[in-house]
This record gives C-alpha cells, structure tokens and sequence, in this order.
C-alpha cells in the first residue's frame, strides 16, 4: 500500500508539489487543503483553512493521511505541524518555532552568528535611540529590516544616514509594520549576486536540491517593484549541485546543530537565501519553505521519488535516501494580473489552459485561480506558471514562452526575459 498524502495550500508551489507527488511511486493518492483547480484534478480538495492547526488535523485523520506537506509559511508559524505532531500524524514542515527562523530576522541573525555561519555584521534593537547610535558604525547603503513578517516590504537599502534613520523612525516610533517591527535589524549592505540553495532537513542532516534562479522584480530587465518571483530556471550554469555541496558544511549542518541544540530541532525545507561576495558566500536570509517558483522547475527534474524524500524530512533519515536528477532544463514564465505586486482585479476569464497544458513536456501549474461555476477565472496576483522541460535551457525556455502564449486573460503580465540568455 502507497502513501496517502495531504498538500497544505494552494498556490503554484503546492500544485507543483501535488503533481510531483501524485507522479511517485510511493504515493497512492494526493488530496490539497484548499488545493486550487489544478490541483483539483490530481485529487480530492478541501475548502478549510490552511492555517487553523485544528482543522488541518481533522482532515488529516478523516482521510487517513500518511504524511501532510505544509507548502507556505503562514500555516506552519500558525503551528500547523505542531498540532499534527501532537496527533502522532508525519507531517512535512518545521515547528512554528524553528519556522521562526523566517519569521524573525533578530531570530535568523542570531542562529547565523552562534552557528558561525558566514553572515553580515548586525545590531537587532527595539530601542530607537540605541538603533540611531547603531547606525553611526555602518556605512552607506544602510539596510534596515522589520524584524517580522512585512509581507515583502520591510527591508529598506537606505542611500544615506539621513534616509536610514527615517526608515528607523517609521519601523520603531510610526509602527508602519505593527507588531512585525517592534525591532529591526540593522545590517551591512552584501555586494555580488543573489543565489538560493534548498536543502530538505530532518532535524540533523540535510540533503541540498538542485539549485535554480528566481526573478524577483516585477518588469524584464530587472525593473519594477519587487514581487514572490515571476519566473524561474534550473539548473543555473556555474551554479550546480557540485558547487553548492561546501554549504552544507559551512551553513546547513552547523545551522542545524544549533538549532536542535537550543531544543528546536529543524525538519522541512530550509531556504538558505545568499549572496556571492568577493569574500564567498554570505547569508541574506533563511525561508522556511519551498521557494515559490523555483520549485515549480525543481521538482520536475527530480528522478527520485518525492514521496520517500518527504516522508524521511519527517521521519530523520534523509541520508539514506539516494537522490537522483534528470539530465535537461525546466523554465517557468509566472503569469501575473496586470497591477500585480499593487493593486489588480480578480475574477477575470482565463482562456487556453487545456491547450497549452497539451504540449509535450509543458505543465501548467496554478498559483492564483477559481473555478466559477465551471469557468476558470483569475483569483490572485501570481495567476498561471507555465512550466516546460527541455534538453537545455534555451530549449525549455521557447517552449515555455510558446505554451505561455496560448493562454490569455485582460491585463495578464509576464516579463520576456526570463532564463534569456543562459
Ligand atoms: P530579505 O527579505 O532579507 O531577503 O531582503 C529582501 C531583499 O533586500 C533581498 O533579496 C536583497 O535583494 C536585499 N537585501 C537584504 N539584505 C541585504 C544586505 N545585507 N545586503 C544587500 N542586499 C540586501
Ligand atoms: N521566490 C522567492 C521566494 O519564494 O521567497
């Protein structure tokens, strides 16, 4: 008998998670809580809500769930596997309080600085007058973090000691981020590139995933507000499974110590966001879940059943798991309302879906959408990822752009420049 599985959420990740799963041999049958319509027809859905610990619980043990995977991150600070835990029920996920390591920067900060995991110098405060003498020590560009979750928009790059202060005064004296800044994180600005590296954890040793690279601002060329990501690739030349594996030794096993030797030990997806800087590799940030897209090209390049990785996160036996990768490319272009990450309706009729899904090595994952009354309709800012698999790169990225244009909606945005020039 297979594994019966439970998929808590329901954007691009999840589906993307859902329809890997639902693809391992080790899994019988794949239901999502709230899924979404992508995700409804790989299995049953559950219209509850993610984040009500009590409630995932319920519908575990009414389906005889044998492992619950926790895809975002508001369910699992909202203590989602806690409570499974508490039932005896595997769940994929950390605790809310090893999820904290997203939830709070002072937290990460401090995790990072006793694992001596490479990071850059900071004071956390909530005591303004001590953050304004802080800041005399930094140079410019300052960076000044709302210590909690901001929804994305509590991180400023300051120019000058005159704006840094000002974003000191609006986090701590105005409350411009409520509860989420009652400190903030003061931190020297880290030059070169942006990566990200997952590793799926298991409390004490961790297996890394193969590498991808996100696209965060909201127009081609970089431009734009910033956004969850609007596209992504993998693998990223020059940035592979071979030269990422120094992390697990220099972040993630160190990390992990630390963790379980505070009492809080970490299973699930740890997302180690960095930079490359002249002196190596340096923490930004720790996520507590997938990324969102870069699963969504992740995960169909695994050979490796999904199910089994999962399930040993849960159960603390990721190092006997063999983890094998296809050879080839995977390339998501996101389809965003027109307005997003601002402002932008929802309910408006998608058309082309069916017909691109139809094309050979696309799958079109959903991220925000509604079945109304048996049409599919926008439901949120990120709307369609559309996903395809190539022998490269460049392969994988004109058969995703072709898939992307059979579809449409009014206002539907999407950059042209993702994976160019790879
Ligand atoms: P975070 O939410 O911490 O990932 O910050 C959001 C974005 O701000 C990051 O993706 C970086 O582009 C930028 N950022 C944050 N901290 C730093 C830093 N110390 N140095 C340079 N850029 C930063
Ligand atoms: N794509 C970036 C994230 O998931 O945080």
């Amino acid at each position: 008998m297979g594994k019966q599985i439970l998929v808590v959420g329901g954007g691009g990740r999840e589906h993307a998670l859902a329809w890997r799963l639902a693809r391992s041999p080790s899994v019988d049958g794949v239901a999502s809580a709230p899924g979404n319509p992508g995700m409804a027809e790989l299995g049953p859905t559950f219209p509850i809500d993610a984040s009500d610990p009590g409630a995932v619980a319920d519908l575990a043990e009414q389906q005889g769930s044998d492992l619950v995977v926790v895809g975002p991150e508001a369910p699992l600070v909202a203590g989602v596997v806690d409570e499974l835990e508490r039932r005896g029920i595997p769940a994929f996920g950390p605790s809310a309080a090893a999820a904290n390591i997203e939830g709070s920067k002072a937290f990460a900060k401090e995790i990072m600085a006793s694992a001596g995991a490479p990071t850059a110098g900071y004071v956390a405060t909530g005591d303004a007058a001590e953050a304004h003498t802080a800041l005399e020590r930094f140079a410019p560009p300052y960076v000044v973090k709302a210590d909690g979750l901001a929804a994305g928009k509590g991180v400023r790059i300051c120019a000058d000691l005159a704006e840094a202060r000002e974003a000191v005064d609006d986090t701590l004296v105005h409350r411009r981020f409520g509860d989420a800044g009652d400190r903030v994180v003061i931190e020297e600005f880290l030059h070169g590139p942006e990566r990200s590296v997952f590793g799926v954890c298991d409390g004490t040793d961790v297996v890394l995933l193969t590498p991808a690279q996100d696209y965060k601002r909201a127009l081609d060329g970089d431009q734009g507000l910033n956004t969850g990501g609007m596209g992504a690739y993998a693998p990223v030349p020059g940035f592979g499974l071979k030269d990422v594996d120094h992390l697990r030794e220099l972040i993630f096993l160190p990390v992990l110590r630390e963790l379980a030797d505070r009492g809080i030990p970490y299973r699930g997806l740890l997302y180690a966001g960095l930079v490359e800087t002249a002196a190596g590799p340096k923490l930004l940030e720790f996520n507590a879940r997938f990324g969102d897209p870069e699963t969504q090209v992740i995960l169909p390049l695994l050979a490796s059943d999904l199910g089994d990785l999962l399930a040993a996160s849960a159960s603390g036996q990721v190092g006997d798991v063999e983890v094998e990768w296809q050879g080839g490319a995977a390339v998501t272009v996101v389809l965003a309302s027109g307005g997003y990450p601002d402002h932008y309706a929802t309910g408006i009729p998608i058309d082309g879906v069916a017909a691109a899904g139809k094309r050979d090595g696309v799958t079109v994952f959903h991220a925000g959408t509604r079945d109304d009354g048996g049409a599919l309709v926008t439901a949120g800012g990120r709307v369609l990822n559309i996903t395809a698999q190539g022998v490269d790169v460049a392969a994988a990225r004109a058969a995703a752009y072709a898939a992307a244009s059979e579809i449409t909606f009014d206002a539907a945005h999407r950059r042209e420049d993702i994976a160019a020039g790879v």
